[in-house]
């Protein structure tokens, strides 16, 4: 088994996290990626404290495994900020964030309620602040990833300047859909390694079937890095990766409004406008071709749907024969 300063740290025995992705890492999915070995996550950012509280409470009893909570600040009501993210390190292992500044304070409320404090960054210089603030590991995000794009530069380019200027445990985010990649990013260094596009086609992840069909025929050049799908972000030039062919779609589309959305937790269904940025599960309806299909250069490692647990164990299987190569 691959055993790493981060498996060690967080208890988990396989160095994958699976990335927050909104609805698409719902409890579902980070129980059987936990199941599996791996640190399985869900995004909370967005619902009130007792909400989150309850999701993680029922996550915890549904795996015995390594779950973590992953928040995107800009997206919590900051009234509510300090209560959200102390509920949710109340009953989780570890609790991630992402896109916005390190604060050290929020680490201090993670820590203090028992959990793991890690930050997602895109550069050295981010890299610096989250360890100042006191979190435990982090993840580096080269350019090459799907969904919001911290990273400006590649990653193993930016594994090698975080790797030589940080003591905290490292994962490498971006581009890593295989074990060969989850191989190279292990070898440079960095302890685990953080995939979101290849668990989107996982069964448990319910992602609709027109976005999981996409993913499947694309191939790395088929991404593009753009800020087009800025619609409700703060602020609106925030670049992010996905599927040339949504952007194609979305930029032909007649119309302002491409379909319907429904929250995994609430229900609630709302509209959704031409490039606003959302996770495409199979209860949205309308153009789908035409949503944010959010996609790494890792989608060359997207060839069917499995279970999360078979994603896990080909990865990390792949990765552990080819590093024994070299021993
Ligand atoms: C569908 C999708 C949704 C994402 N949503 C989030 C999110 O809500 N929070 C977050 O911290 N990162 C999010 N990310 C970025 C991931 O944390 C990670 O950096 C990225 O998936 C790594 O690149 P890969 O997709 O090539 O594996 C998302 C990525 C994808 C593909």
């Amino acid at each position: 088994m691959l055993s790493t300063r981060f498996t060690d740290l967080v208890g988990c025995s396989v160095p994958i996290q699976q990335a927050g992705m909104g609805d698409l890492a719902n409890p579902r999915l980070a129980a059987a990626v936990a199941d599996a070995g791996g640190l399985g996550m869900v995004s909370v950012y967005g619902y009130p404290p007792d909400l989150i509280a309850d999701v993680l409470d029922r996550l915890r009893h549904q795996t015995a495994g390594c779950i973590g909570a992953n928040f995107i600040m800009l997206f919590v009501d900051p009234d509510q900020a300090h209560e959200c993210v102390a509920a949710a390190a109340s009953k989780v292992r570890v609790v991630d964030f992402f896109h916005t500044d390190p604060d050290a304070v929020l680490v201090e409320i993670v820590h203090n309620h028992g959990a793991l404090a890690c930050w997602q960054v895109g550069s050295k210089e981010e890299a610096e602040a989250a360890v100042a603030a006191g979190c435990d590991f982090i993840i580096a995000q080269g350019i090459e990833a799907g969904g919001h794009v911290r990273g400006r530069i590649g990653l193993l380019a930016l594994l090698s300047e975080v790797l030589d200027t940080v003591d905290v445990p490292v994962l490498a985010a971006g581009g890593i859909g295989t074990g060969r990649a989850m191989a190279a990013a292990l070898a440079a260094g960095a302890d685990g390694v953080r995939v979101g596009t290849r668990f989107v086609v996982a069964e448990e992840a319910e992602a609709h079937p027109t976005y999981i069909n996409a993913l499947i025929e694309a191939r790395p050049q088929d991404t593009v890095y753009t800020e087009a799908f800025g619609v409700g972000w703060p602020p609106p030039d925030a670049p992010h990766r996905l599927l040339r062919s949504c952007l194609q779609a979305a930029e032909s589309f007649q119309g302002e409004i491409v379909g319907e959305g429904m929250d995994y937790y609430t229900g609630e269904r709302f509209p959704i406008e031409r490039f606003h940025p959302i996770g495409v599960t199979k209860s949205y309806t309308g153009a789908i071709e035409a949503m944010s299909l959010w996609a790494g250069e890792s989608v060359g490692g997207v060839k069917k749907i499995e279970s999360a647990a078979d994603i896990v164990r080909d990865m990390a299987g792949e990765a552990e024969r080819l590093l024994r190569r070299w021993r």
